[in-house]
């Protein structure tokens, strides 16, 4: 297949160097030269850090090289390909945009994916109202290459035969699969893992534990590979707060964020990416 993906960020890049690896085309576009160059130095780091793990041979990393093609215009992309996925940045307008500008150049019978982690499928969808049936979502996790799951979220114009492709895809790409069957707020992904995370500040809040235990609990009673307090620091406390103030508007009260998220976020306490947060980064 040949696979066209938008968007050379952190997500874009890794779905193209996992699409490569499954032995597809990929086309990966940006609409920044520079985006594109730092979206291949990632892949190369990536593969030459499996290649040094006994993952993947030379010969094998230097085949997923070449079956990356890069560009700047969407157009020239798209033209031929099965497949298109698109990553750009998490802004509405952006993304309907991206897709009218697709559905102008792709064939007719292209499968439409987005790697939106919150917006909806339906709201994006509405901007290329003759091509919705063939949109779904396509949410990878981070990092794409490692990651074992993929969601596919249906819209309400999405076809039977586009969840189909879009399932056979994650398979095709040696992911599990599940199907958030109704587009809503934070599919089901995002929505657990925002309940988890919260209650375990609620129960910081309340002095129930101590920050390292409620994450070793997770850790240890549970196997989550990091503690949701940890993550919370690693991913940044705005992009939690962000999420779950768009979730509290659609789902309710339960999804409030707690006090003392929005005094770290005031107080600029982002986590890693400030050397502080829940827990402190001495540099
Ligand atoms: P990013 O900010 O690293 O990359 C976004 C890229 O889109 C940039 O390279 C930018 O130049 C490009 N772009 C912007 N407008 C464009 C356009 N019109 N045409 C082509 N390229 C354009 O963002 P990231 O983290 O890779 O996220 C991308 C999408 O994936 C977002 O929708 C995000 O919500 C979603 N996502 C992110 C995850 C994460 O952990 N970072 C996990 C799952 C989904």
């Amino acid at each position: 297949m040949k696979i066209a993906v938008i968007g050379a960020g952190t997500m874009g890049s890794g779905i193209a160097q996992l699409v490569a690896t499954a032995g597809h085309e990929a086309a990966l576009v940006d609409i920044s030269a520079e985006q594109l160059e730092s979206g291949t130095t990632a892949i190369e780091k990536s593969l030459s850090r499996l290649v040094k793990k006994g993952t993947l041979g030379e010969a094998q990393s230097d085949a997923v090289r070449q079956r990356v093609a890069v560009s700047t215009s969407v157009a020239e992309a798209v033209t031929e390909v099965d497949v298109v996925i698109e990553s750009v940045v998490e802004v509405l307008e952006v993304k309907q945009a991206v897709f009218v500008e697709v559905v102008a150049h792709a064939p007719d019978d292209v499968l439409l994916g987005t790697n939106t982690s919150q917006l909806s499928i339906t709201a994006i969808g509405s901007a290329i109202p003759e091509h919705a049936s063939r949109l779904v979502g396509l949410h990878f996790f981070n990092p794409p290459v490692l990651m074992r799951l993929v969601e596919v979220v249906a819209g309400l114009e999405s076809s039977e035969k586009a969840i189909e492709r879009a399932i056979a895809l994650g398979e095709s790409l040696g992911k599990e699969t599940v199907l958030c069957r109704k587009d809503s707020p934070g599919f089901l992904t995002s929505r657990i893992s925002a309940l988890v995370r919260l209650e375990c500040l609620r129960m910081l809040e309340e002095g129930v534990a101590s920050a390292e235990d409620i994450d070793k609990a997770l850790k240890v009673g549970f196997n989550w590979p990091m503690g949701p307090l940890e993550l919370g620091d690693f991913n940044g406390l705005d992009t939690y707060l962000h999420i779950l103030g768009s979730l509290e508007q659609t789902l309710g009260e339960r999804f409030k964020p707690t006090v003392t998220l929005r005094n770290l976020v005031a107080a600029g306490r982002l986590g890693r990416k400030t050397g502080q947060g829940i827990y402190s980064y001495p540099s």
